[in-house]
């Protein structure tokens, strides 16, 4: 068993398509272990995409982010963060294959719906910053 966080991004919410996402998730039977509406406060941004925050995209992705609520979540099952990786499809939307969150909704890059750890130690690590043990329901 493996967790990987899932942030259900702020355009996502805003065009309605929490469900959406959710419904995918679980009919890949994954599961979700902790689920939150916030939103993400500009600390929380630096830490979570401290890989990016000196690239030149870092100042639009970050207003993006914390622009609007999100949904995080914890998402557990056997390789859930590759499975995720796969369903969520390529960070460029022209590079999404159809059939992929991405690839059927996400128009630009920096709105691209879905957030999903990049190995299970990054969801190690991303998960320890957004959610707390006392968050996971059994
Ligand atoms: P994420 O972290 O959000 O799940 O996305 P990712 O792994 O597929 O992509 P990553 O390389 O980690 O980039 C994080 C987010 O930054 C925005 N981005 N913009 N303008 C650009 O060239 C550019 N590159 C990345 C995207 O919104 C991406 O999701
Ligand atoms: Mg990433």
């Amino acid at each position: 068993m493996e967790s990987t966080l899932v942030l259900i991004k702020p355009d996502a919410v805003k065009r309605r398509l929490v469900g959406e996402i959710i419904k995918r998730i679980e009919a890949k039977n994954l599961m979700i272990r902790a689920i939150r509406l916030m939103r993400m406060s500009s600390e929380l941004a630096d830490k979570h995409y401290a890989e990016h925050v000196s690239k030149p995209f870092y100042p639009e992705l970050k207003a993006f982010m914390t622009g609007g609520p999100l949904v995080a979540m914890a998402v557990t099952g056997p390789d859930a963060v590759a499975l995720m990786r796969k369903m969520m499809g390529a960070t460029k939307p022209a590079d999404a294959t159809p059939g992929t969150i991405r690839g059927d909704y996400a128009l630009v890059v920096t709105e691209n719906l879905v957030h999903g750890s990049d190995s299970p130690e990054s969801a190690e690590r991303e998960l320890a910053l957004w959610f707390e043990d006392s968050d996971y329901v059994e």
